[in-house]
């Protein structure tokens, strides 16, 4: 029986990648479909070139949320950030992972890949997939991010 067919975009650069590694296959295990963007191994990469392209697919729309990992999860972060409809959040345990979801309407979750537990990365992971955004005043939030101050 197909239960959850939902597609997760996942990127990382060789610091996030053993995480990765262990993320795409708990996601596959509960019955999600990975779109894996790389990278696909150890080797030294730079993290934009596989980070940007599933920034990008969640700027357009074709995938609601997205996982992206680097060693400390900063540079992941801010590269997605560079696009005006992704709002990428930085998380280090559950709850700061439900808030972002609930308040911020975080699409993408970047993890700092050299630093959590498996475990721990894994029910973070649940948890932004599961979680809704709560709408109300929150809402008119989030729609003041993209408005640069401007003097
Ligand atoms: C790679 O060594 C490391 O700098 C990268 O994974 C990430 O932590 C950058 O923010």
């Amino acid at each position: 029986m197909e239960q959850n067919r939902q597609t997760i975009p996942i990127a990382s650069d060789h610091g996030g990648f053993e995480l990765k590694e262990f993320l795409r296959h708990k996601l596959t295990e509960a019955g999600y479909h990975v779109e894996d963007f790389g990278t696909y191994s150890t080797e030294s990469v730079d993290y934009p070139d596989f980070i940007h392209p599933l920034a990008a697919a969640i700027n357009q729309g074709r995938f609601p949320l997205g996982i992206i990992l680097c060693g400390s999860g900063n540079g992941a972060q801010m590269t997605a950030n560079k696009y005006p409809h992704v709002r990428a959040a930085l998380c280090w345990d559950v709850e700061q992972t439900a808030l972002t979801r609930m308040h911020n309407d975080a699409n993408i979750l970047s993890l700092p890949g050299r630093f959590l537990n498996f475990d721990l990365a894994w029910k973070m992971v649940q948890t932004f997939l599961t979680t809704s955004f709560e709408g109300g005043r929150h809402l008119k939030r989030i729609e003041k991010i993209p408005h640069l101050f401007t003097s």
